[in-house]
């Protein structure tokens, strides 16, 4: 098993990538402290988790907030007692329904026109309706709870001198930027710096920071999202499907495993083709 004796903990796992992240790493040997602002499902996914390795277990953890992460910390160093590998996952993406609507209903007005006329006369504006608090909430539980938990996890790594691994969830919108969520972009691309510059930092003590830029994924995330909307990014992906929660898995796998030594600082986008960077 890759993760034989490892120790992780995982963020935003009660749902989603982080609770397939959670199930994949338990079944292949590690103990997994499963954290979620949402006490209920973590502990579901920890329940999940302790049929395929013993030790799994629940905290409750708000990533936004210093306090609750120290706390969540400290819980996991009174079970584990040490840390190898930390997944910098929780995330959100709007939910408004202002805005959600104002966005979905303009792109299809824009789609319109091009077929028609041939040029746009909508325009998206989706900054009009991002507000000081949706901006705010955004880069504080992608970006501040990715600083606030690598705060706690590199300390940690360091006192005891066997290296580590960070896996920050990022996104091709850190790099592609989409439209649509300019907000959700600016916190995404901010993981992506703070990855690499952690990385050159953190590599003389041996630990290994990277970062996953997923495309669009079947995930509850992608709720808000109506049908058509996910019929367009099928048509825009090479692959011309979603991806799945245990494909981002695999690739947090590896990057958590022993296949990944001499990894750091980078980007790993499973995303179906839909965006090509190199
Ligand atoms: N699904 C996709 O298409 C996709 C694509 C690229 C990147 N991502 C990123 O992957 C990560 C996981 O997304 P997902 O698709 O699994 O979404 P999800 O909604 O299924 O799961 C997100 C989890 O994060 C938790 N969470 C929300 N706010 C939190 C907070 N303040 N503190 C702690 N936990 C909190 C939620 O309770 C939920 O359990 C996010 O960072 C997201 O931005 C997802």
């Amino acid at each position: 098993m890759k993760l034989d004796g490892k120790t992780a903990l995982i963020t935003g796992a009660g749902s989603g990538l982080g609770a397939a992240i959670s199930r994949l790493f338990a079944a292949e040997g590690a103990r997994v402290c499963v954290t979620d602002i949402d006490a209920a499902s973590a502990e579901k996914v920890a329940t999940e988790c302790r049929a395929a390795a013993p030790g799994a277990f629940a905290v409750r953890c708000d990533v936004a907030d210093s306090s609750s992460v120290r706390e969540a910390f400290a819980a996991m160093d009174a079970a584990f007692g040490d840390l190898d590998i930390l997944v910098n996952n929780a995330g959100i993406i709007h939910t408004d329904p202002d805005y959600l609507t104002a966005f979905q209903s303009k792109g299809l007005a824009q789609m319109a026109e091009l077929m028609t006329t041939g040029h746009i006369a909508t325009h998206l504006d989706t900054l009009d309706h991002v507000t000081d608090a949706m901006f705010d909430r955004m880069l504080r539980i992608h970006l501040y709870g990715t600083f606030y938990c690598t705060r706690e996890a590199l300390p940690r790594m360091r006192k005891r001198g066997q290296g580590g691994r960070i896996i920050n969830m990022a996104s091709i919108m850190g790099s592609a930027s989409l439209a649509g969520a300019p907000d959700y972009a600016a916190a995404k691309g901010g993981i992506l710096a703070f990855t690499r510059a952690i990385a050159r930092e953190a590599a003389s003590y041996g630990v290994l920071v990277n970062a996953i830029s997923p495309g669009f994924i079947d995930t509850p995330l992608l709720t808000p999202l109506d049908e058509q909307q996910k019929s367009l990014i099928k048509m825009q992906t090479p692959l011309g499907r979603l991806g799945t929660a245990e494909e981002i898995a695999a690739a947090a796998l590896f990057l958590a495993g022993p296949d990944s030594t001499f990894v750091t600082g980078q980007s790993l986008s499973p995303n179906g083709g839909i965006y090509m960077s190199q």
